[in-house]
């Protein structure tokens, strides 16, 4: 099988999907590589490295011929500005594989389907054991996360650790992480590297133990929290009312910081927000909240989605897909999650995965001109899809 990699499209992504390191493994189990020119070099991977490790370089419309398997981070949906531009690109038959929003605009999935390729959208990718080792979110999350705490201390105007000096001791920073999923427990542990005094809050109450293993305290609110995952181990979504008591809650909490990183989402749907206007005046000046939400409308009432923005003396930043801050190791654990997934999918030489196989179900976006996804289906309430042999 011949896989395609296109250098990223959306404006300032510097992240590509495969690195060359990865390489060698893949072309020994019988797949090929052809890579854009230039495809890795905004994060640190020149057409050189990848032609040492037995890549073909190509153009980009070459790129989309010859592949079997066309692999991006951002796919249409996920890149929602210049994304649409390879649909005319990619043909019926063809594998493409990457981020592609599968929950996000109903009219973007569907312009995918029309083209008949195989979409696998790896946001779907199911959270059991045996996909550990493929899923992206969880590895873009970890790198969010620790980008966040550095955006976080660059912006501030205090030190994050205690410090005693001969000038007297300086106390340190107070961080409160909102939402500690994978992202909020790698800021948290980011966070302590860097001496800074962290409590965190999720309303999974699982979460506690994770929170306080890594050296936090976990803020209790007194909150009915029974029903707050599902069975993918998201978060579900609650009431306004819930939303409401949460933000009365919080509010000391975020007062009394000077950074707060919030991280809240629930698949599919608007991030609540859990920071208010009120909130963020009561905060120092000089304060920063880090909102890793900002792509789902953010959990800051005052985010401004892709932007670093002031508010009262405090800064709000709202940079979106913060990974690709990172590129270099986001690019590699990327690469990595693919082999192990694209691995799986044609283990032996197979043209073509075992749909019965979960990973391969469950990630499945469109298949054969239409949406193929159930879980899709349902929450665009579409009806069901005609079974596919
Ligand atoms: P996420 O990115 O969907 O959400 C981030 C965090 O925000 C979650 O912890 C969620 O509980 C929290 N949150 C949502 N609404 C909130 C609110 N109103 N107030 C406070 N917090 C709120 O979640 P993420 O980080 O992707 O992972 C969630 C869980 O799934 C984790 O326990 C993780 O270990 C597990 N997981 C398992 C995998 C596997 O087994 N293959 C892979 C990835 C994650």
């Amino acid at each position: 099988m011949i896989i395609g990699v296109p250098k990223e499209a959306y404006p300032g992504e510097s992240r590509v999907a495969w690195v060359p390191s990865v390489l060698p493994a893949m072309i020994k189990a019988g797949f090929e590589f052809v890579v854009e020119a230039g495809a890795g070099a905004a994060a640190g991977y020149p057409d050189e490295a990848f032609a040492a490790k037995g890549a073909r370089l190509a153009n980009r419309e070459e790129v989309f011929q010859q592949a079997e398997i066309v692999t991006q981070v951002l796919c249409p949906g996920a890149n929602d500005r210049t994304g649409g531009e390879d649909l005319k690109r990619i043909r019926r038959g063809q594998y493409w594989v990457g981020f592609f929003r599968p929950l996000g605009e109903l009219a973007t999935v569907q312009a995918v389907a029309a083209t008949g390729a195989t979409a696998l959208a790896l946001e779907l990718m199911p959270r059991i054991t045996r996909a550990q080792s493929m899923d992206v979110l969880s590895s873009m999350a970890t790198v969010a996360g620790y980008k966040a705490v550095l955006l976080a201390a660059n912006q501030s105007p205090r030190l994050l650790p205690m410090f005693t000096t001969a000038a007297g001791t300086v106390t340190p920073a107070r961080i409160l992480v909102i939402g500690a999923g994978v992202a909020g427990l790698q800021a948290i542990a980011t966070a302590k590297r860097l001496g800074a005094a962290i409590s965190a809050y999720d309303l999974r109450p699982a979460v506690k133990e994770q929170v306080q293993s890594l050296g936090a305290r976990f803020v209790e609110l007194p909150l009915e929290t029974r029903n707050a995952e599902d069975a993918r181990g998201y978060a579900r979504q609650q009431d306004e009312a819930f939303y409401q008591k949460q933000r009365e809650l919080l509010h000391q909490a975020v007062a009394e910081s000077d950074v707060v990183i919030t991280t809240a989402v629930v698949p599919g749907q608007k991030a609540p927000v859990l920071v208010t206007r009120a909130m963020v005046e009561a905060m120092a000046p000089g304060s920063v909240v880090v909102d890793l939400a900002a792509e789902r409308g953010g959990n800051c009432e005052l985010t401004q989605p892709g932007r670093i923005a002031e508010s009262h003396g405090v800064h709000l930043i709202g940079l979106i897909n913060l990974a690709g801050y990172v590129p270099y190791h986001a690019s590699q654990l990327y690469a990595r999650n693919l082999a192990n997934y694209l691995g799986l999918l044609f283990k032996g030489g197979r043209r073509e995965p075992d749909w019965n196989d979960q990973i391969a179900a469950d990630t499945v976006l469109a298949r054969g001109g239409d949406i193929a996804q159930p879980r899709v289906r349902e929450f665009f309430k579409l009806p069901a899809a005609a079974a596919q042999a």
